[in-house]
């Protein structure tokens, strides 16, 4: 809904699910996904890198797929279901994928580590639909098999300036084996 302030400011009425909760917004309807996440919801995990969809800092998971969130506005996801690294786990209760992380020391400074993590859930999911990257070999095969170079290239939207990328690869590749579940 598009609301008309007194001093002429426009303004939307949003309802978004974020982390399994509900949450009501009004904003600039010009605001980006990324910055009603932290400005907002004061949800800080989620990080703003370039602000233009460069860097992927910014990844969250909406409907279960990835996006980049400073690429969206706000407004575009009524009703959708987004989930941020804050909601994928909790310090007692890690996602695999962050538990992985931790173990391999997928990171330096952390600052890309909440969109990493986010992308890796996303491009695990889209493996497992079939999906092909420019790195398949065979793109009418319905079996994906990740390798290191397929990693590679599925994650080539997340740069880490602390190039953790071997890390980050074998973090990856224990979720794929099962080593953490
Ligand atoms: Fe969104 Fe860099 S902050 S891609
Ligand atoms: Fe520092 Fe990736 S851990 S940018």
């Amino acid at each position: 809904m598009s609301v008309s302030t007194a001093t002429g400011t426009n303004t939307s009425e949003i309802q978004i699910s974020v982390n399994g909760r509900v949450r009501r917004l009004v904003l600039d309807p010009r605001t980006s996904l990324l910055d009603a996440l932290r400005e907002h919801l004061h949800l800080t995990g989620t990080k703003k890198g370039c602000d233009h969809g460069q860097c992927g800092a910014c990844t969250v998971l909406i409907n279960d797929r990835r996006i980049n969130s400073c690429l969206t506005l706000a407004v575009m996801h009524e009703g959708d279901d987004i989930v941020t690294i804050e909601g994928l786990g909790s310090p007692g209760a890690l996602h695999p994928m962050q538990a992985a992380f931790v173990e391999r020391d997928g990171f330096q400074c952390g600052y890309c580590t909440p969109g990493q993590i986010c992308s890796a859930v996303g491009m695990l999911a889209e493996v497992k639909a079939g999906w092909p990257s420019h790195a398949t070999a065979d793109v009418a095969s319905v079996r994906i098999v990740l390798t290191d170079a397929e990693i590679r290239e599925r994650m080539s939207g997340n740069i880490c300036r602390c190039a953790a990328y071997p890390n980050i690869i074998a973090a990856i590749l224990d979720v794929v084996e099962g080593r953490h579940r």
